[in-house]
This record gives C-alpha cells, structure tokens and sequence, in this order.
C-alpha cells in the first residue's frame, strides 16, 4: 500500500480580474501582467504545491477571452487547478470551459480529497450581485460533507469572506448569511480553515469556540490592493499578492501570503471607487 504524503501544499490565486483585452488597466494596474508576475512566482517554488485554488473574481468582465487565456496560462504549470466563481464571474462559463480529462486543466469541482485533506468549494456569487450568499443547498451539502468525513480535516474555499474585516464598505458586500454558514461549520471538529477572496487585501484571524478553532484568511488579489481597516473605498499601495498553505494530515494549518518584490505595480490612487 503506498503511503500519503504527511502533508498537502495549497497555492490561492484570488481576484485575477482580466479583461477581455489583456492590455486593459484596473485602476491603474494591468490585470494581465501583475497576474503573470504571480504565475512565474508559483511556477519557481520548490517544492511545487500540490494544488492550486482560484477563488473568484477571475475576469473582470466575464468575457470567454478572459477566460481561455486564463486556461491557457494555466496548463503549463501541471498542477491540479480547481477554480471558482467570485461576484464578477459567468458561472454557466466557467462550467463549460473547465478541463476535462484530456487537456488536464481546470476543473470545477466541489468536492476535492487530496492527501488525507477534503477541499470543499463553494460558490457563493449571486447573479447580479456583488455581495455573496450561500443557498440553503448548498449550506444542506456542506452540511453533508463535513459529516460524512469527520476524520477528515477539511478547508472551506469561497470568494466572499464570512467574517467582517473591519471595513465597513467591504463588510457590507461580503458574505451576507454569515450566521447561517457558521451554524453548519460549528457542528463538525474536522473544519480547521476557511479560505476568501473579494477583499484585496490579507487577513489571518481564529475563530475560536469552545473546543475548536477555525482559521479564518483572506487573500490578497493579483492585482489591485484595498486598504484594510479603512470604512470607505481605498487603494492601498501593496503589491500583488497570493498565498502558500501548508495542511498537515493532524490537521495543522500553516499560512504565508507571499506579494511582488518590486514596486512595477502601483495603482493610480486618485481612483474614488471601485
Ligand atoms: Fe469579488
């Protein structure tokens, strides 16, 4: 019988945003060249993550262009990509332009068990909305899948974040049933984190209850940053960004957001809102 790997390595990409037109700016900061600076970044780890997650916001426009260059720039890292919906994404897209079997691409699994770990993917976008909510459904099979693995230390991926931050403008378009989501993860011991997009920014916090504990992270985005902490929209000057977790099979969690060395990013900060 061969042996698990003691551990699982997680590379999250968030909030990609590219256009239909990867000469196009966001603010100030082509969408294209920041997420390729990231990509080269992740290509040169040693040791490779075992997995890469793509947690929303992956075009700015939902254009199918976006979205094949996306896959294509993909497919030569050969990792295991799974990829989900953010508040500016085509779900019904993204459905139809993920791998299948023969090209080895993207994938957009719910349900991922790798190395003794379940990675579970939500979707939390509603059409037209920017803020995120979870159905009933899918709270039932969350449910579901933290029952029916209860040895098994699972991560929660999804795009909007499911604790306020502290800014008010981003608390308002994040997760709106937050009490519901917590409600189902509080009745299993094997949710150790949860993982989010939406916010541009980093934030590393423990939801702590009586005899557990939940890691709870945001990332921040390949592209443009927001100021944390601020109650109105801010660009903050920090540079792309994306993070590395290390799962051990105990159930331990560790986390690094790793950002651009160099200053080619910037944003135009004149820009007044979002
Ligand atoms: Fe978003």
């Amino acid at each position: 019988m061969t042996k698990l790997p003691d551990r699982l390595l997680v590379a999250q990409i968030t909030d990609i945003h590219l256009f239909a037109d990867p000469e196009q700016s966001l603010l100030g900061i082509k969408t294209e060249e920041s997420y390729r600076a990231i990509l080269a970044a992740i290509e040169h780890l040693d040791p490779q993550p075992d997995v890469l997650l793509l947690t929303g916001d992956l075009t700015q426009d939902a254009d199918r262009k976006a979205y094949l260059r996306l896959k294509d720039s993909l497919a030569h890292l050969q990792l295991p990509t799974y990829w989900l919906p953010g508040n500016h994404d085509e779900v019904e897209l993204m459905q139809d332009l993920q791998g299948n079997l023969s090209d080895g691409a993207v994938f957009m699994d719910k349900r991922v068990e790798m190395n003794g770990w379940q990675l579970l993917l939500l979707n939390s976008a509603m059409p037209q909305q920017v803020h995120g909510c979870l159905t009933a459904e899918c709270l039932a099979w969350l449910d579901r899948q933290l029952a029916n693995y209860p040895e098994m230390p699972t991560l929660i991926a999804l795009h909007h974040p499911a604790l306020p931050l502290g800014s008010a403008w981003i608390d308002r378009i994040s997760l709106h049933n937050q009490a519901e989501f917590w409600q189902v993860c509080d009745r299993h011991a094997n949710l150790k984190v949860v993982v989010s997009g939406h916010a541009h920014q980093e934030f590393d916090t423990i939801r702590s209850r009586v005899d557990r504990q939940v890691r709870f992270l945001v990332t921040p985005s390949t592209c443009i940053q927001f100021q944390p902490n601020n109650d109105e929209f801010q660009l903050d000057t920090q540079a792309p960004g994306y993070r590395l977790l290390r799962l051990d099979r105990d159930g331990t969690v560790e986390t690094t957001v790793h950002r651009l060395a160099h200053a080619k990013f910037q944003p135009n900060l004149a820009a007044v809102g979002y």
